[in-house]
């Protein structure tokens, strides 16, 4: 999910894979296929490829169009029986190696299970429509992306190999809502679902994120670490309240002497990118990283460490220094190669909001993102009609469908790691019996997608046991498959 685009873009000449930046804060999937592809590199090479036809508009139907939605297929552990296993796809490319690790694997292997991956609409190489016209997102949405999940798995339950599979969906962060909207959805096809770090309560001011990060900084971090970070913030706020203040933050921070500071947009995109180097350690760290993280700043106050080798964000190379514009950053946005980046923007700004800003004073970083950041980008990027109130429709309508906090659904295990930012908004206490939440101590957000590494810790890896068993009792493959 995105912490705030502006950051995460990796402006100029940087390419969207590089980096560790906004981007893979705010777009979860993003960074979890980052991961994956760091882990999975010896893989069987026995994924099938594959397309399915959509409609373009499944409850229109005066609208004809259709187009072809991607997704992969692994039947390596398959066997008469086995269940059938969907990976959601989120708000980014899918890719194919959640079928080699994580805990779909495992599920498949220990099930004798089929494994599919499905890609989300508008994002990788499920392209309805040519976004360069913004009019064309009108077909993105939350809603159309359960119901191409429905088609497709009514399609593979309809191979007479599947007549008697049951159907487990797994997603994490927004596809994790979807893989628990699904359940809701469609009982019928789906018989159990794993909703990973899912922030099922969308949420316009989402200043829970921050004070997330506060209390982990708080509780993890050295002693004075919440201290020296407020005395940084509050310095910045006031270095920026005059030109004297603005000349010497420009030399300190190395920032380009044609970037306008005194523009309140331009202050924001400065104080995001500032405040991402934070959010990173909560929503992808572990206690030792904020540990590390507020060691290194006690030592220097400046946030900024310029590692030569990283490319980062908003960094302009040919001048060798830090442009921090709104503008400009918009204008990246729109440029093709960002695509699925404005496609996850319009969906925060047409349903669920997310909209991390500073409005809390439990968090260290002084208030200087404010909900109107995010509302200018929505209208900016869609149009001046994408205002606040319609901001507030589309989160209203969001919870009232799904059922925010509660929804009506059994069989689908919730689970959030404590460290993630992203738990405020999800389900943390058992919704009944056959709807649990599994809270993992000092993990972070969807760690439980993955499969055991070194470094784990207890809980973590107990959770992972734990949540098989659930998913396999759901399915009957309890007893049957046990060996
Ligand atoms: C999308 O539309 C734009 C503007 O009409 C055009 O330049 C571009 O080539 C189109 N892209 C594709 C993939 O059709
Ligand atoms: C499923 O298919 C098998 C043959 O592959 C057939 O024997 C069986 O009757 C079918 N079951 C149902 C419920 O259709
Ligand atoms: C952190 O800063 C405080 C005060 O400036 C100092 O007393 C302390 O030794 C520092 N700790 C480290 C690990 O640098
Ligand atoms: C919840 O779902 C069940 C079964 O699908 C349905 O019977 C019930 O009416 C739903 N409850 C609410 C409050 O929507």
């Amino acid at each position: 999910m995105y912490l705030k685009y502006c950051q995460l873009l990796l402006l100029f000449s940087v390419s969207l894979a590089d980096g560790f930046g906004f981007f893979d804060i705010g777009n979860t999937f993003n960074y979890l296929n980052k991961e994956l592809y760091s882990l999975a590199s010896n893989w069987d090479g026995d994924v099938k490829t594959r397309w399915i036809k959509q409609e373009l508009d499944h409850f229109d139907p005066e609208e004809k169009r259709t187009w072809k939605m991607r997704y992969f297929q692994r039947l390596t552990y398959w066997r008469s029986n086995g269940p059938i296993y969907l990976l959601l796809g989120g708000e980014s490319e899918a890719s194919s190696r959640w079928t080699t690790t994580g805990i779909m694997q495992e599920l498949a292997k220990e099930t004798k299970g089929a494994m599919f991956v499905s890609e989300h609409r508008y994002y990788g190489k499920s392209k309805p429509l040519n976004t360069t016209d913004i009019r064309n997102f009108k077909f993105l949405n939350s809603r159309q992306a359960t119901a191409d999940n429905a088609k497709l798995l009514k399609y593979i339950k309809s191979w007479r190999m599947f007549n008697n599979s049951k159907v487990v969906v797994i997603g994490g962060s927004y596809s994790g809502n979807l893989a628990a909207w699904m359940r809701m959805l469609y009982p019928e096809l789906v018989d159990a679902a794993l909703a990973s770090s899912a922030p099922v309560l969308a949420k316009k001011d989402f200043y829970e994120y921050l004070e997330k990060v506060n209390d982990n900084y708080e509780q993890y971090g050295t002693s004075e670490c919440l201290d020296n970070i407020r005395n940084t913030f509050e310095r910045y706020d006031r270095l920026l309240q005059s030109s004297e203040g603005i000349n010497l933050l420009k030399e300190e921070e190395n920032i380009c002497q044609d970037c306008d500071l005194t523009v309140l947009k331009n202050r924001q995109v400065f104080f995001s990118e500032k405040v991402s180097k934070f959010m990173i350690y909560s929503q992808y760290g572990n206690t030792k990283n904020i540990k590390e993280h507020c060691k290194k700043l006690n030592t220097s106050l400046k946030l900024q460490i310029l590692d030569k080798t990283s490319k980062p964000n908003f960094w302009v190379a040919r001048k060798g220094c830090y442009y921090y514009d709104f503008d400009k950053m918009i204008e990246e946005y729109k440029d093709k190669e960002n695509e699925w980046v404005i496609a996850w923007i319009y969906q925060t700004c047409t349903e669920f909001g997310y909209f991390q800003t500073t409005s809390s004073k439990s968090q260290p970083f002084t208030n200087n993102i404010g909900l109107n950041f995010y509302i200018e980008m929505c209208s900016v990027l869609f149009g001046t009609d994408f205002d606040e109130k319609r901001v507030d429709s589309g989160i209203r309508d969001t919870n009232v469908f799904y059922g925010g906090r509660t929804p009506n659904v059994t069989k689908v295990v919730f689970t959030n790691g404590d460290l993630d930012p992203w738990s405020t908004l999800g389900v943390l206490e058992d919704l009944s019996y056959n709807a649990p939440a599994v809270v993992i101590p000092r993990s972070s957000h969807c760690r439980d997608l993955f499969s055991n590494r070194e470094n784990d810790i207890e809980e973590l890896k107990e959770a992972r046991i734990h949540i098989k068993y659930l998913i396999k009792n759901w399915i009957g493959a309890g007893d049957f498959f046990s060996n």
